[in-house]
């Protein structure tokens, strides 16, 4: 018997997730499976409980699928919390990314002063989420896809009892951009990535089990495929690849590259809007689709959303905790020492053996150099004290973060970006 809530289940991803459990079912036998959404997202979980009905039968794959809005209820004995709601709903993230620009920072739902307004408005939700948990499921993972997920996974570690992994789609997608590069089949392909939430570098690259990171390094300069769908492309210069020794991820165009960024920022501003008003076409689009009586797949047009493959990663995870698997994946988790030279309580993304008792980290085989050092401690500290903020509704706290983040930088431009953020978003943070 497996009972799995999803909080935000009336999203636009959850199609994502059924393709997940339905080709997973013979591993993974989920009995029951909760959407829980919030009422005001009634229609959108109804749609989206009927074709993930429609899924599961044309599958011929007997999970019961129960809408509801009663959190508590979908989490009691539950053996899995997912969780991907958004505070605040595409609104609330069209602000985060337009607010920043005002100042001429880096506007963007996760890096920056926008994942920083997003990170307030989550935490509280979250770490309430957790109180039902210890209750009604203390032995539940939680697994936690909420951006920004490093920091919101820091909360919870620091906050709660709750046994939590957080995740993301982009380890997974870098490793199928490389078997692409490398061209062999991904299961061929095993990489080691060092960092945190949306901040990691992939420090080395096997092939069959034989070290190729140079080969790969060598071809990674100059290609746009090493990026997300929700962000552009711009290639790396071999310069830059070599003097580094690792492969960036994608997010780190907006610290590498943040004037080039900035500036298509404010031209696609102008032009099309903000990445969340462009979402929020392709969701009623996908939900005009998910409508249809006779549609029973997950739909092509899915693989818009930069969230691709990510029911690959939640599942691939649950399924190795509930069959103690010992492979290995890339998440969330505390860091304990694994990368020395960043504090044992913060959350870290790394290479993790899952089990039954959830992830451990592997230690890293390449040893920390500066050019990662620098930057990760940097943007660490800002997290650090970002949660703190978030937490205790700590206005110091925030102003600092802020301050030292490197995409803002100095205090005449983070004082009055924060003050905005907060009154913005008001409705949403009574933790201030
Ligand atoms: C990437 C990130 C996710 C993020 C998504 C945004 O996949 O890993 O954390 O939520 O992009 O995609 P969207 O289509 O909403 O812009
Ligand atoms: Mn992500």
């Amino acid at each position: 018997y497996l009972k799995v809530a999803v909080i935000g289940g009336g999203s636009s991803y959850t199609p994502e997730l059924i393709e997940g459990f339905i080709k997973r079912y013979e591993e993974l036998p989920v009995k029951d499976l909760y959407l829980v959404d919030i009422e005001a997202g009634r229609e959108k979980l109804e749609i989206i409980g009927s074709l993930a009905k429609r899924m599961l039968e044309k599958a011929n794959v007997p999970i019961t699928i129960h809408l509801t809005y009663d959190r508590r209820e979908a989490i009691r004995d539950a053996d899995f919390v997912m969780t991907q709601m958004r505070i605040g709903l595409l609104d609330a993230r069209g602000r985060d990314e337009r607010i920043p620009l005002k100042y001429h920072c880096i506007g963007q739902e996760t890096t920056g002063a926008g994942g920083f307004a997003k990170g307030l408005r989550t935490i509280p939700v979250i770490l309430d989420i957790c109180k039902d948990i210890e209750e009604l499921a203390p032995n539940a993972f939680l697994v936690n896809f909420t951006n920004p997920a490093g920091m919101v996974t820091e909360a919870v570690l620091k906050y709660s009892k709750v046994r939590t992994v957080g995740l993301c789609n982009l380890p997974i997608e870098t490793k199928m951009q490389i078997a692409d590069v490398m061209e062999v089949d991904v299961s061929k392909i095993d990489i080691e990535m060092v960092g945190i939430n949306h901040l990691n570098w992939t420090t080395k690259i096997w092939v069959d089990g034989v070290d190729r990171t140079d080969d790969l390094l060598f071809q990674a300069s100059g290609e746009s495929k090493f990026t997300m769908q929700n962000i552009p492309g711009f290639a790396w210069s071999q310069d830059f690849i070599r003097s580094m020794g690792a492969l960036p991820c994608a997010y780190h165009r907006y610290f590498y590259m943040k004037e080039k960024m900035l500036k298509k920022q404010l031209e696609e501003v102008d032009k099309v809007g903000t990445r969340a008003e462009i979402v929020k076409k392709v969701e009623q689009e996908l939900f005009e689709l998910y409508k249809d009586p006779n549609l029973a797949i997950k739909p092509k047009q899915l693989e818009q959303r930069g969230g691709a493959y990510y029911s690959d990663a939640a599942l691939n995870l649950v399924s190795s905790i509930y069959n103690n698997k010992k492979d290995i994946q890339i998440v969330n988790v505390k860091n304990n020492g694994t990368i020395p030279s960043l504090p044992d309580d913060a959350s870290i993304e790394v290479n993790c053996v899952i089990g039954s008792d959830g992830p451990k980290p592997v230690q890293i085989t390449t040893p920390m150099n500066a050019k990662i050092r620098g930057l990760l401690q940097v943007v660490k500290a800002y997290e650090e004290l970002a949660v703190e903020a978030a937490v205790k509704g700590d206005y110091d706290a925030a102003l600092q973060a802020l301050t030292i983040h490197p995409l803002v930088g100095s205090v005449d431009i983070a004082k009055p970006l924060l003050d905005d953020i907060l009154a913005e978003n008001k409705a949403y943070l009574p933790q201030f």
